[in-house]
């Protein structure tokens, strides 16, 4: 029984380390593999090349390296009925979290027009705006995101949650389905998205959607680039309804240079870096995981494959 690993930005040698803290005796390859594959039961992945899971007939089990599973879900060729855990990671959690809260704290307290002042030399005096009249919504209540909504409160902003399900979180005011999100949108100031990448949610965020958001609102995406219909997100900024964007990710990565997000004065580009699963912080779930799937128990963070998340 062997561990197949793939991915192009993890490190296996620090997975292999921690892993084998925690299950001694543990075999991993790293793929792909071309000998051997009867051997490979459970693979732990990133971006796995489209067909290449497929190649492994005892496969039993998928563990993602990412909160996400986009990245697995896209393969076309993807081996139907093999299980699949996403990554849950209190580290990954605290990253997301704090992404969250320097963007949302950079939005309101606008370092980015001060920032573009600076290049400008400009003394541009503005009264420091009140936290709690700037209601912040987040999109995607799951972990990153009620643990995100969570700390937003604890910092005096009004905040806001919708997600497919209601849910009741002390102090988020609560949205769900196509029918709350029009109520959601019109009153947040700053859109935080932290939604999976998934058949209902692509394109989602397009210009009508913007629009719906007061003008002078701002956008901060950590989630996935392909929620959003770029062009009309540019669309809504260069018409002043949007004030700014904090991007984590992007429909093409890395973004390609030729793109105008790279050079728009209102947009902060960072190379999708919000969060990670670290291996000394993220093993030991993965190792919880890897004993459940090999006692043939149901493993932890299932995702659904009629969802997408
Ligand atoms: P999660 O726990 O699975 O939560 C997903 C949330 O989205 C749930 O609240 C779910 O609603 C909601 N949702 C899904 N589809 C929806 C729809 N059609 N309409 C409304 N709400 C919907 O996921 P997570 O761990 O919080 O991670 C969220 C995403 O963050 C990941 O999928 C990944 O894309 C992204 N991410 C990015 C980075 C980065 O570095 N940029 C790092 C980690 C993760 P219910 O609660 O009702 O099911
Ligand atoms: C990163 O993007 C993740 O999904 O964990």
């Amino acid at each position: 029984m062997t561990l197949l690993f793939i991915s192009h930005v993890d490190d296996p040698k620090e997975w292999q380390t921690e892993l084998r803290r925690l299950l001694p005796g543990l075999k991993m390859r790293v793929g792909p593999q071309t000998r051997n594959l009867d051997d490979i039961d459970l693979a732990l992945v990133w971006a796995p090349p489209p067909g290449e899971l497929r190649r492994y007939p005892n496969l039993k089990a998928i563990l993602s390296l990412g909160a996400g599973v986009d990245h697995i879900l896209k393969d076309p060729r993807l081996p139907k009925g093999v299980p699949i855990a996403r990554l849950v990671d209190p580290m990954l959690t605290e990253l997301m979290s704090e992404y969250v809260l320097l963007s949302v704290l950079r939005h309101h307290r606008e370092f980015d027009h001060f920032e573009a002042m600076q290049r400008k030399k400009k003394w541009d005096y503005r009264f420091p705006p009140d936290r709690s009249k700037r209601r912040v919504g987040v999109m995607g209540m799951g972990v990153l995101g009620t643990d995100a909504a969570r700390k937003l409160v604890a910092a005096g902003f009004p905040v806001l949650g919708w997600s497919r399900r209601q849910k009741r979180i002390p102090g988020v005011e609560s949205y769900s389905g196509t029918a709350g999100l029009g109520a959601f949108l019109k009153r947040t100031d700053i859109l935080v998205c932290l939604l999976p990448l998934t058949g209902a949610t692509r394109d989602l965020i397009d210009a009508k959607f913007l629009k719906r958001m007061p003008k002078g609102a701002y956008f901060v995406n950590p989630s996935r680039g392909a929620v959003v219909v770029e062009k009309d997100l540019i669309g809504v900024l260069d018409s002043g309804h949007l004030a700014g964007a904090t991007l984590d990710v992007f429909r093409e990565e890395p973004l390609p240079k030729s793109h105008p997000f790279w050079t728009h004065p209102k947009v902060l580009v960072t190379p999708h870096v919000a969060a990670m699963g670290y291996p000394y912080s993220a093993a030991p779930r993965v190792a919880l995981n890897i004993r459940r799937a090999r006692a043939g128990k149901r493993m932890l963070d299932l995702i659904d494959p009629k969802t997408g998340y």
